[in-house]
């Protein structure tokens, strides 16, 4: 996204540059520019990646072992989350691999507190457990986000506001919550949906095919894939729709999408907190 202008602008200064100084202008200057300001970035070369995955949890799913409660445990919320809320948005190589922990500062709250709002709402945490940061040591879940995955979207993200700003923006764009409520697959802790029907309203709204992981029958992740551009692309490991057989992750043919609330936390484990 902003990566353009910036990109933009070292190109005309290195133009400039070379054309007023040796008045040569045969080098490939986007490219040029691009590696050496990874390679400046991160000392060692790091091989960029080749599109987004943007990771996206079910907190029906994701809340239904919670068994102790904190402040920053959403799953103790007394607001239901009825609709799909940010895991994280993944840098990822199309082999099936990914780069983590790239070179770049590490998490600081100071940089989002402007988003702060929409952040808790959109991209909680669901444990009151600190996880790993890329520095030996345990944080929050967004600076395990931002550690681990944002700091190798250089260069189309290059900083950690940007980051989150761009994974808010493109989660608001792409509404899975909202594709698969018009088509029917509504939170229900009796319906079973078929796996291959949600994967189609997500190929017929954003032509592109999505990946799901599944806990037992639940649906716990679904994701969308990206080109660096943000248009949408298959996910490189993504569904699998032969004839009659439709694979995706760990998920069975039926799966359910478990209305929030279902799982076994209760007055005591609050209390516990
Ligand atoms: C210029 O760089 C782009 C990547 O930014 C690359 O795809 C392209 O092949 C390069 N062109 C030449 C002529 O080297
Ligand atoms: C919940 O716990 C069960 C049993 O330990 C486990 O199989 C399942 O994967 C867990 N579910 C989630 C969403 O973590
Ligand atoms: C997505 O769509 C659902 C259902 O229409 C709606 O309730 C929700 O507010 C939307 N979410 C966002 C982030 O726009
Ligand atoms: C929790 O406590 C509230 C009152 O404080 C009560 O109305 C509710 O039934 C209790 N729920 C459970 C699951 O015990």
């Amino acid at each position: 996204m902003a990566s353009l202008p910036i990109k933009a602008i070292l190109c005309m200064q290195l133009l400039a540059l070379f054309m007023v100084a040796f008045s040569v202008i045969g080098i490939n200057c986007s490219w040029d520019a691009e590696e050496g300001l990874l390679r400046k970035r991160s000392g060692v070369h790091q091989r960029q990646f080749d599109y987004f995955k943007l990771s996206l949890l079910w907190p029906a799913t994701a809340c239904r072992n919670t068994t102790r409660c904190c402040s920053s445990n959403a799953c103790c919320r007394s607001s239901s989350l009825s609709e799909f809320t940010i895991h994280g948005l993944w840098a990822d190589y199309n082999d099936g691999t990914w780069p983590a922990c790239c070179s770049g500062p590490q998490f600081d709250k100071k940089e989002i507190s402007t988003l702060l709002k929409p952040l808790r709402k959109y991209w909680p945490s669901f444990s009151c457990e600190a996880v790993s940061n890329c520095h030996h040591g345990k944080g929050t879940f967004w600076a395990h986000e931002w550690e681990k995955h944002g700091t190798c979207s250089y260069p189309v993200v290059h900083d950690e506001y940007e980051y989150f700003l761009t994974t808010l923006n493109v989660y608001f764009k792409y509404n899975v919550t909202g594709v698969l409520f018009e088509a029917g697959y509504v939170p229900s802790n009796s319906e079973k949906y078929p796996l291959g029907g949600i994967i189609t309203a997500i190929q017929n709204a954003f032509h592109a095919t999505p990946e799901l992981i599944c806990s037992g029958d639940d649906v716990e992740e679904l994701r969308i894939c990206f080109y660096k551009d943000f248009q949408p692309r298959d996910c490189a490991s993504g569904s699998i729709i032969r004839r009659d057989r439709v694979s995706s992750g760990s998920c069975p043919q039926y799966v359910s999408l478990p209305a929030y609330g279902s799982w076994g936390l209760n007055n005591h484990t609050k209390a516990v907190s």
